[in-house]
């Protein structure tokens, strides 16, 4: 248990960063789970995993809007367990960004959340996931390939990341390798939900209808590539691999 693997997942409070928290714990490894504004449930979180295994998860807090807060969390995630191998960069925020419409701050709110922090959380953590061998994984977008219209700014950060997984791949090789997992839609963005019931229910229809699978993703696709990823995925990195049931080819 000690001696265990430690993987930091920012933005892991809930959602599709609580399940990969919860596979990589399920398999042995000790979980550091980032969260900004869900600081309880993170907490919940971190109190459900450590019943099943004494010492094995601890929360940590920071605004990715704050470049402060973002490298301290880096040496915070480090202290803590004295380890770090996997370093998952999920954290995101997502709503519309139009030419339009968006101003400044959301260009600053959707970078800084998207691809900023996963930056600097790499380069703070470079050292350490060098001596352990470790791997980064990116979870990026399928519209970082295939544009949503009036999210301009959202997709040009998740282009960026998919540009940083590969760019980084060959800066890190051969000690660390880095890899993406570009999600389709797996879970309704708040944006659908909040819709009013027809219109929002309409949405969700015409993206269904879009998907040769028919169906939403699972939050367990995308962290079963994640493990995969981090402990079958030895001669792969710089790839970013499409979850998405196939909907990026029609
Ligand atoms: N859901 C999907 O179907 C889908 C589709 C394509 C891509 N993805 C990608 O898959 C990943 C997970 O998706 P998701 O829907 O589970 O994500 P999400 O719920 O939209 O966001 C994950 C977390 O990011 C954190 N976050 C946002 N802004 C932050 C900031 N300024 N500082 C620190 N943390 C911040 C939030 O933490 P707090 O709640 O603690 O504030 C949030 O819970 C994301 O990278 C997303 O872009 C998801």
């Amino acid at each position: 248990m000690k001696d265990s693997k430690v993987v930091l997942i920012t933005g892991a409070a809930k959602r599709i960063g609580a399940s990969i928290a919860r596979t990589f714990h399920a398999n042995g490894y000790r979980v550091l789970i980032h969260a900004n504004n869900s600081k309880d449930e993170a907490i919940e979180l971190c109190f459900e995993l450590n019943k099943e295994r004494v010492s094995s998860a601890n929360a940590l807090f920071a605004d990715f809007n704050c470049h402060e807060e973002t490298l301290k969390i880096a040496t915070d995630a480090l202290n803590y367990f004295g380890r770090i191998d996997v370093l998952i960069n999920n954290a995101s925020m997502f709503y519309p960004s139009s030419l339009a419409q968006a101003k400044t701050t959301d260009w600053d709110k959707l970078f800084n959340s998207n691809v900023r922090a996963a930056f600097f959380l790499s380069q703070s953590l470079a050292k350490e996931l060098s001596e352990r061998s470790g791997c980064i994984i990116n979870i990026v977008d399928t519209h970082a390939d295939k544009p949503l219209k009036d999210h301009a700014v959202y997709c040009m950060a998740k282009s960026a990341l998919k540009s940083m997984t590969k760019s980084l791949s060959l800066e890190l090789a051969p000690r660390v390798r880095v890899n993406g997992i570009s999600p389709g839609a797996i879970l309704w963005p708040t944006e659908i939900e909040e819709e009013v019931h027809d219109k929002g229910q309409q949405k969700k229809s015409a993206i269904l209808d879009s998907i040769p699978l028919k169906r939403l993703g699972d939050p367990q696709d995308i962290s079963n590539l994640a493990y995969f990823f981090a402990e079958e995925g030895d001669y792969i990195t710089g790839q970013v691999v499409k979850v998405d049931g196939g909907r990026s080819l029609v």
